[in-house]
């Protein structure tokens, strides 16, 4: 039977979106360099779906390696989450990142071609659309900007599968950019287990919900939105893995490039999820205002109706959902997998 190569598939979106593929009846192959994930993340993907699947602990850089996945599986498909993704850690390392990410897809691409199999759904981002495009923004926005390294690796890895497709229309490629994924598998056994520091919003308030951190430094209350703080687009995690599936299933049928927004559609503050996690843990959560971070932009949310009309998908939990599934999984980790 041919299977579906997840690149990144023990990372906090891969491992979602790979219970989702397993429970729709996919078989799988996980390939992880282990770099923001834990090998444990793999055992809770088989606790929760009761199925097996083969995994190769591999580095895309290493083309060998990669190769080796294809020679040996049947591969149909692959979801390529596999990359560097902090944006402040990338400012600091722009090689390290356009080599890991932009290298390392090339290396994924020429293994997919030499084993015709030339189906991708990529992990791209909202980052792509820069400071420049007003909101919700729309697919056919212009993405050639960003304000950081990390997200002009999503901005040139769209560009070099667009160039792919059209060096061979046999390919199939869609890109999904995501917008704020947060919250957790409702077993709380997978969730967001970031290395270190959170640099994220919701990881941070969790630690702090914990006690692992004092308290939540908001980056800003001055800029034009209702409460003063910074705007997004809050996704569950599950969701997003949803979308995957339907991405995936798009792709098998279809030759061409699509770019589609998986987002709610719907904007909340740093406030509004910091309310959210208060209620879904019980008590209050100390917080100071802070400066702004560098690079953050006031507002950004997506507009849904691609998503919708091509793939037949639609966020379906709200933010208190995720803030309550969120910290489930942290009570059940606190100190991660
Ligand atoms: C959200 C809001 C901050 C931390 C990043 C990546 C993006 C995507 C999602 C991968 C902002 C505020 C945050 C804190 C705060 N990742 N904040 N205190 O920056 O929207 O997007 O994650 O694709 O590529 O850029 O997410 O969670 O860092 O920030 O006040 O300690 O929370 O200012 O308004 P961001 P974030």
């Amino acid at each position: 039977m041919s299977k579906i190569l997840v690149t990144g598939g023990a990372g906090f979106i891969g491992s979602h979106t790979c219970v989702e593929l397993l429970e729709a009846g996919h078989e799988i192959v996980i390939l992880d360099n282990f770099s923001n994930s834990k090998p444990e993340a793999l055992n809770r993907i088989k606790k929760i779906t009761g199925k097996d699947f083969k995994f190769y602990e591999a580095d895309l850089l290493n083309l060998s390696d990669v190769e080796k996945v294809f020679k040996e599986n049947d591969i149909s498909a692959v979801i390529h989450f596999a990359g560097l993704k902090a944006v402040g850690e990338s400012v600091q390392k722009p090689v390290e990142y356009y080599h890991n990410n932009i290298t390392g897809t090339l290396m994924l691409i020429q293994a997919m071609r030499k084993y015709n199999c030339k189906k991708i759904v990529f992990s791209s981002s909202a980052t792509v659309y820069g400071v420049n495009n007003p909101v919700p923004y729309v697919e056919t926005m212009p993405t050639n900007s960003s304000t950081n390294p990390y997200g002009y690796t999503k901005v040139m890895i769209e560009q070099i599968l667009k160039d792919v497709y059209v060096s061979d229309n046999n390919w199939s490629v869609v890109l999904l950019r995501y917008f704020n994924p947060i919250g957790a598998h409702k077993s709380g056994l997978i969730g967001e287990d970031p290395n270190g520091i959170p640099n994220n919003l919701f990881p941070y308030i969790a630690q702090v919900a914990t006690g692992k951190l004092e308290a939540l430094g908001v980056f800003g209350n001055d800029y034009d939105t209702p409460d003063g703080t910074g705007v997004r687009d809050y996704i569950h995690v599950v969701d997003l893995a949803t979308g995957h599936l339907n991405a995936l299933n798009y792709a098998l049928e279809h030759n061409g490039v699509e770019a589609v927004n998986l987002g709610t559609g719907k904007g909340s503050s740093v406030m509004d999820v910091l309310h959210a996690f208060e209620k879904a843990c019980g008590k209050e959560l100390p917080y100071v205002i802070k400066p702004r971070r560098a690079g953050d932009i006031a507002t950004c949310y997506a507009d849904t109706h691609k998503a919708k009309e091509l793939l037949g998908w639609e966020a379906k939990y709200q933010l208190d959902e995720m803030a309550a599934d969120g910290w489930n999984f942290t009570k059940n980790n606190p100190n991660g997998l």
